[in-house]
């Protein structure tokens, strides 16, 4: 069964062909392009949808006929059509969505809709020999902060999330004031490998809470306040380099501690020995590091998927496709996006 995945819900246009072989538990990824669209919206700050929308128009044939082309495959080859149908910008959604449809009709092969923080949750398990096992998920990109217990592709139970702000958000909107470039993440992290994590007292919002909900607004309150008392005006640009790189550090650190915290409550609550961290912020050096002590400290294995699989990618739109193809978990055509989509075979912690 070979798989094509579509994924445009933000910022990145991607294809990617997964092919399942008979025998193997691990199906093949055969090719996985991403066209990123950041450099344009750095321009302006942050995702403009309306460009987003018209340039994944522009990038999906050429990115489409790359992943066909890497992976020595013709579009008559497909077997299923996947595409993330949500949650996202509702004008970017609908281009890799409809696009998959279109193809789907075309070729009378079966479509499938695809959450996408589905795609991101399952996305460490594309490189894993033994496939899918119970895990406990740690969910962390732009739009959304997920602690998640996980016993099959359609079987979650929901554990924690960010009341407010997600860790992203919160990494980005701290970026900005800061007049960093977008996205803010990355930058925050580079600047935070030369800073001093405890310079600065910024909070851990609900670090001591019993529950595993987490809130990140008020990290930027707390930078919003802090910069007129470290700088004229509380100007970021007259910051010296060193106390930059010390704020980014401390403020990295503030949800590090915050993220690890709840994980471990969620593993020790749930018993859960294996820890699966996916989403763009699970590309943080400082989170990857500690994370991983943490792991070895409490004997969980810790899987993190490479950078490449971890921000935007259609690998995990067309491995979470290929999951449900299995179980002939099929879409009907008019399936429609929707920018605020939840998760099937979601349940909320009792
Ligand atoms: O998963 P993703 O690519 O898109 C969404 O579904 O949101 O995540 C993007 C988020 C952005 O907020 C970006 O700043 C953050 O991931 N991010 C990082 C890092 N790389 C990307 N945050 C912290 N440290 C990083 N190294
Ligand atoms: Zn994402």
């Amino acid at each position: 069964m070979l798989v094509l995945g579509i994924e445009s819900s933000c910022d990145e246009t991607a294809v990617s062909l997964m092919e399942e072989v008979a025998g193997e538990v691990q199906p093949r990824l055969l090719s996985s392009i991403i066209a990123t669209q950041i450099p344009l919206h750095r321009l302006y700050g942050g995702v403009i949808p309306e460009l987003a929308s018209r340039n994944h128009s522009v990038a999906l044939p050429e990115v489409l006929q790359q992943a066909l082309d890497e992976a020595g495959r013709s579009i008559h080859d497909v077997d299923v059509f996947a595409s993330t149908a949500g949650p996202g910008l509702v004008a970017a959604l609908l281009v890799g969505n409809t696009a998959a449809k279109a193809l789907a009709l075309a070729a009378g092969k079966p479509f499938i809709a695809i959450n996408h923080m589905e795609g991101h949750m399952l996305s460490p398990f594309i490189n894993r020999p033994n496939g899918l096992e119970p895990h406990l998920a740690l969910v962390v990109s732009g739009g959304h902060s997920l602690i998640v217990n996980v016993q099959n592709h359609d079987d979650y139970t929901l554990m924690g999330r960010s009341l407010d702000d997600a860790a992203g958000e919160a990494f980005d909107k701290v970026a900005k004031m800061l007049d960093l470039p977008y996205p803010g993440g990355p930058e925050i992290d580079k600047l935070a490998e030369r800073g001093d994590p405890k310079r600065f007292d910024i909070p851990r919002p609900m670090i001591h809470e019993p529950h595993l909900n987490f809130s990140f607004s008020g990290l930027k309150t707390s930078v919003l306040y802090l910069l007129p008392k470290l700088v004229e005006n509380g100007n970021p640009n007259n910051l010296d380099e060193q106390t930059l790189c010390d704020l980014c550090a401390s403020v990295r650190q503030a949800i590090i501690d915050v993220l690890i915290k709840k994980t471990r409550r969620a593993l020790n609550e749930t018993g859960l020995r294996l820890l699966a961290v996916s989403g763009g912020v699970s590309c943080n050096q400082g989170l990857r590091e500690q994370l991983a002590t943490a792991c070895a400290n409490d004997g969980v294995e810790l899987l993190l998927p490479p950078n490449s699989l971890t921000t935007d990618n259609a690998a995990m739109i067309a491995f979470a496709g290929l999951l449900k193809a299995r179980d002939g978990q099929f879409s009907p055509l008019d399936t429609p996006v929707d920018p605020n989509m939840k998760l099937a075979g979601y349940q909320a912690r009792a």
